[in-house]
């Protein structure tokens, strides 16, 4: 073979070479595609939902005879509906800015001495109405958050965290159960312990990691609850992780339990937190 024909087939090799990882990227970038499209349909299917459902809980408000008891009811119903509608699209929201940027730096959110007690009796009150449609009750065992000092951390992002936990619990509960949210500080590590509980569909031992992975839902998940995406965990693991704590899934008895753990203190100073 002379030195000429040797640097074609070379050539043509590399040609080959460079058209099948052409081919694959393209495939790549395909799959990107239809994976956005998919979430776009998602999201606007899932906001449509709770939409639709106000739209109709008015509509039978304004009937001419609705008595003070059924108003009340419908009323409910409605706020239900709205903190869904809100909820969804705070995580969207929260999505969208971790796909763009994985770690939320550009996010330019102040830290804030947050006291957990008050917020998950908040949040309790908020998914309180929602939890009623299943007979299921939201206790938080104040005197289980012995005093503690303030968590120094982003706070709409930290509230996110436990809403999505929170909400999950009302979704996967069983009809008449409890949820239970207790907090424990300890003064040795500077750390407070947030614990919420219930019972419900199983959580496998093998699935108590990969719950926490973008877009995973059980089957037993997706049968129980069909409408949703996968991202309330992950949410929630990636705004712990930017705050330099933990979080965590097991079972014990029979209880489905969501463990966070934060430090206190631990961002402080830190160069990417603008504290107030
Ligand atoms: N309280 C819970 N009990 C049992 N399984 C749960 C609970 N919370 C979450 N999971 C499991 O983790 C999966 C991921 O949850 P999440 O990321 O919030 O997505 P989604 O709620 O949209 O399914 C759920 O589909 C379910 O399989
Ligand atoms: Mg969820």
């Amino acid at each position: 073979m002379s030195a000429t024909d040797a640097s074609r087939s070379e050539l043509l090799q590399r040609t080959a070479t460079l058209e099948r990882e052409n081919a694959e990227l393209k495939d790549k970038l395909d799959q990107v595609e239809r994976d956005r499209i998919e979430y776009l349909q998602n999201v606007s299917h899932q906001l449509v939902a709770p939409l639709n459902a106000m739209k109709w809980h008015i509509e039978n408000l304004t009937e001419a005879r609705v008595s003070v008891d059924r108003a009340r009811k419908v009323l409910r119903s409605i706020y239900s509906q709205a903190t869904i509608a809100v909820h969804l699209a705070k995580n969207f929201n929260l999505m969208s800015n971790l796909e763009a940027d994985q770690a939320l730096t550009r996010l330019k959110e102040p830290l804030r001495e947050v006291e957990l007690r008050r917020l998950l009796v908040n949040l309790a009150d908020d998914f309180q109405p929602l939890a009623w449609d299943q007979e299921i009750k939201i206790v938080v065992e104040k005197d289980r958050f012995d005093d503690h000092p303030p968590v120094l951390a982003m706070k709409p992002l930290i509230s996110q965290v436990f809403s999505n936990i929170i909400e999950n619990a009302v979704k996967y509960a069983n009809h008449g159960t409890m949820i239970v949210i207790e907090g424990k500080y300890s003064g040795a590590s500077g750390s407070f312990l947030v614990s919420i509980r219930n019972r419900g569909i199983d959580l496998p031992t093998e699935h108590e990691q990969d719950v926490f992975n973008r877009g995973f839902r059980s089957s037993e998940a997706k049968r129980k609850y069909p409408a949703g995406t996968g991202f309330g965990l992950y949410i929630a693991r990636r705004i712990v992780e930017i705050h330099e704590g933990t979080v965590t899934a097991h079972t014990q008895d029979t209880w489905t339990v969501f463990e966070v753990n934060l430090s206190v203190e631990g961002l402080k100073g830190k160069a990417r937190f603008r504290a107030v």
